[in-house]
């Protein structure tokens, strides 16, 4: 914010930053420590020793399950994976162009009226927990199909003994992946699935709390998400890296472009300004990928940046960087990582709808008008 304008409005805060907009006990980001808690569990052990579905029914029931009440969340989620046929039949009809975070917003937006609690009011909280599990447990079928169909392939019918990560990678390429790509991707999901007052997340509380339902919140969240500045970095970061191809090209791309002002795709975060604690983690784990698949260089050029980053801006690297050549390393298509962070998203985005329609009031925030008064109307034939 320039000054004059600081000085001007001393209670605005552009962008809402440092803003308190509600309460909530689903996450808890801790920007000192760089830590990061899903209802008090820090998210590290869950990704480490648990797994997405964990996660999923920890952010939406409150509490960590025991086994057995796990073993009957997976076979619900299961019995609930598959998507009606008509919703392949709409996205068949797409451009093959369509950027398949159109995709999945588009499919979350026609599968609303197939819910079965479809017409239960939007505060029925029992009824808005069954539509999230179903919400969260199609979006891998989605994703995954929806890629498969914009290839020009028939979807394939998922597997009940898969997990959604193990969906997900089962569709999108058509054969059974291995243990450690499965183990991979269920880690980052984990650390994707929540992250208190982001802007899509917010969109889609503000959504809901106009009494909308729980589809129309997510497919505002989508449609928020897909942005460069929110989870599209991930995918900016992909080319990024690329663009910069080898580690020896590495120094000099990035001092170009600190010396032009350049903003660096997956570096900085609003809540972050020490650093993003899941991106420790999956830079760890996108190293081992590489250290695996013979091809450390995407680690060696993500060194670089990221050192002279901290040292010449103060910027650290957040998630979407590593998980950006995680991805690679695992042969997913660039343009799927932004929809993978719905697949993960979606239990953050439906635990946040419940909350917000548990205990709502609509939120409108106002805005200082800046702009002319008391004008006078002038007839039209007499304007200049
Ligand atoms: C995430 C992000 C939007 C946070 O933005 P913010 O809290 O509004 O912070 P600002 O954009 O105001 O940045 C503050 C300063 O750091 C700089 N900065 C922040 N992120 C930067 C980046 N990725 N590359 C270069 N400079 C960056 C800004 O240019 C600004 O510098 P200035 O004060 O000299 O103008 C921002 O860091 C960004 O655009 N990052 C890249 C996109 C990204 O990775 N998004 C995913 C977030 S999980």
């Amino acid at each position: 914010m320039s000054d004059s304008v600081a000085d001007k409005y001393p209670n605005y805060s552009p962008g809402l930053e440092g803003v308190i907009a509600g309460i909530s006990s689903i996450s808890d980001i801790d920007s000192d420590r760089s830590s990061l808690q899903y209802r008090g569990y820090d998210v590290h052990d869950l990704a480490e020793k648990g797994s997405y579905e964990e996660c999923a029914y920890l952010l939406l029931y409150g509490k960590l399950p025991t086994q057995a009440e796990l073993t009957g969340f997976k076979s619900v989620l299961a019995s609930e994976r598959e998507v009606p046929d008509y919703i392949y039949d709409i996205l068949s009809a797409m451009p093959k162009t369509t950027h398949p975070m159109d995709l999945v917003r588009t499919a979350y937006s026609a599968l609303a009226p197939s819910d079965p609690d479809y017409t239960k009011p939007s505060t029925d909280h029992d009824a808005n927990v069954r539509k999230a599990v179903r919400i969260v447990a199609k979006a891998s079928t989605i994703v995954g199909n929806g890629h498969r169909i914009r290839q020009g392939l028939a979807p394939l019918k998922p597997k009940a003994e898969h997990g959604i990560a193990e969906n997900f990678l089962y569709l999108f390429s058509g054969e059974e992946p291995k243990a450690k790509t499965v183990q991979v991707m269920d880690a980052s999901l984990c650390l994707y699935a929540e992250h208190g007052f982001n802007a899509s997340t917010f969109a889609n509380r503000v959504t809901v709390a106009t009494l909308s339902d729980l589809y129309s919140g997510v497919v505002t969240g989508i449609g928020t998400l897909r942005g460069p500045l929110h989870g599209g970095a991930n995918e900016e970061a992909m080319h990024m890296i690329l663009e910069i191809g080898e580690p020896s090209k590495a120094q000099a791309w990035i001092d170009d472009a600190i010396a032009n002002k350049k903003k660096i795709m997956g570096f900085g975060h609003r809540e972050y300004k020490k650093g993003d604690s899941r991106a420790f983690y999956m830079s760890k784990v996108a190293k081992e990928l590489g250290v695996e698949a013979g091809n450390t260089k995407y680690g060696e050029i993500a060194d670089i940046l990221e050192k002279t980053m901290a040292e010449r801006k103060g910027i650290f690297p957040n998630v979407d960087f590593p998980s950006a050549y995680a991805y690679y390393l695992l042969g997913i298509p660039i343009d799927l990582y932004t929809p993978l962070f719905v697949v993960a998203r979606l239990a953050g985005y439906t635990a946040h709808a419940i909350e917000q329609l548990d205990n709502n009031r609509l939120i409108r925030p106002k805005a200082i008008y800046d702009g002319p008064t008391n004008l006078t109307y002038v007839a039209i034939e007499d304007r200049q």
